[in-house]
């Protein structure tokens, strides 16, 4: 069970914070909500505490709610923050570092993730301070969800109202399943919001497996991880839900990304098919063709002269499992790391494996765990060969090629 704090704001879409709340308590989890003045018009506090089953706080001189709780316990007992609806009002406190009431004073003193999500006029929304306030506030590590389009309460049409529960409730989700809560930046996005990945899911695998021998030692390989880290950022700079499977690595999560750390082949596959369905699949990881068999409980000793055999059964193919699968990513994307006839041996790879494209690098030289790569993608229609790069930057060519693809259908 976690814990959010649910912080409304003075616009007609308050009254939806009452089903937002529903959704979140019928997944378990626990909603404190705080509203601003404005908000306590749109829907009573009455409301809001029955539906949460708890006190709903509006007024930071309240002396009890201080002495109850401090603001600032208040706002870090939460395990996410959740600005819904968020006014245009709200974002430029929150832009401007305001704190004149119990919200905003909140939003100043939390160290929690904040997820906001704006509703208002479609004018108000697209006005150039609220563009402004928006893209700082993403630049600070806040998530900003883009509201929708449509009629509005008001009988103006355009981007401004609030996004279906449903959404929401989603990217709160995605929120929460973050391992690694980071106020790192996210990615300032430009005008229009360059984001052609938004609500695709991604999955990309990446690092080395560790095969066991036996409880303390295991057969590796020497990938880093940091092509397919890289490749999971790009995804989620450009909007994607980013689930990354990945190998002992030492690297620390892109924000924003859900990961989920394996050791071995088999292990990667269980978690690849259950983050199932995903709208493109990336196969990054240098998954280790076989896993010995029968690992022992126990340590092997060292008896005398005796050098212990090690018996080797083949890892499942994931990539390959993928393409056959009844869940089948609409895109599927193999790697290939070769160090020599690297196009030829990629070809016959593209059609052994069933996959829709694979890239090919050249591994001979210090391409696995250095800083740079050279692609050549290889697809049913030809190759393309880009030339050697750092890995975010060839990885973000990748993802714009891959959303081109992508947003085509
Ligand atoms: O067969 P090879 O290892 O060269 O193929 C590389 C591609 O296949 C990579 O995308 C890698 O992630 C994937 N692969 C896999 N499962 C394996 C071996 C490789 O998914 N057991």
């Amino acid at each position: 069970q976690k814990r959010i704090l649910l912080i409304i704001g003075g616009g007609i879409a308050a009254y939806k914070s009452a089903e937002l709340i529903r959704t979140i308590r019928k997944a378990g989890h626990a909603v404190r909500c705080v509203m601003t003045k404005g908000g306590a018009q749109f829907v009573t506090p009455l409301t809001l505490g029955a539906l949460s089953e708890d006190k709903v706080y509006t007024d930071l001189f309240d002396l009890k709610d201080e002495a109850e709780m401090g603001h600032i316990q208040l706002s870090r007992q939460a395990d996410l923050v959740v600005v819904c609806p968020a006014t245009a009002d709200l974002l430029a406190k929150m832009h401007a570092g305001i704190a004149d009431d119990l919200a905003t004073t909140l939003l100043l003193a939390t160290d929690k993730p904040v997820l906001v999500v704006p509703a208002m006029n479609v004018r108000m929304w697209q006005h150039p301070a609220t563009r402004r306030n928006v893209s700082a506030l993403r630049a600070d590590g806040i998530r900003v969800i883009d509201p929708d389009e449509g009629e509005m309460a008001c009988g103006e049409f355009g981007p401004g109202r609030l996004p279906e529960i449903e959404r929401i409730f989603a990217e709160i989700a995605h929120q929460l399943a973050v391992e690694h809560v980071t106020m790192t930046a996210q990615p300032d996005f430009s005008e229009p919001p360059h984001r052609p990945l938004y609500g695709k899911r991604v999955l990309v695998t990446a690092g080395p497996t560790h095969e066991p021998i036996d409880p303390v030692r295991y057969i590796a390989n020497r990938s880093s991880g940091r092509q397919g880290f890289a490749i999971a950022q790009a995804a989620a700079e450009l909007g994607a839900q980013v689930t990354l499977v990945s190998g002992p690595v030492n690297l620390v999560t892109p924000p924003g990304v859900i990961r989920i750390d394996i050791e071995s082949a088999r292990e990667m596959l269980t978690e690849v098919e259950k983050a199932l369905p995903a709208d493109v699949a990336i196969m990054v990881a240098a998954v280790a063709d076989w896993h010995v068999a029968d690992v022992p409980e126990q340590k092997i000793k060292k008896d005398g002269n005796a050098i212990p055999p090690l018996t080797l059964s083949e890892n499942p193919d994931i990539l390959a499992t993928l393409a056959k699968h009844k869940q089948r990513p609409g895109l599927l994307i193999g790697f290939a790391a070769e160090t020599e006839k690297i196009v030829e041996h990629a070809q016959a790879k593209l059609a052994k494996k069933g996959c829709d494209w694979i890239v090919a690098n050249d591994v001979s030289g210090d391409v696995m765990g250095g800083a740079n790569n050279a692609f050549h993608i290889i697809t049913k229609n030809g190759v393309e060969s880009w030339p050697d790069s750092p890995k975010d930057v060839i990885a973000r060519k990748l993802m714009e090629k891959v959303a081109d693809v992508v947003s085509k259908g």
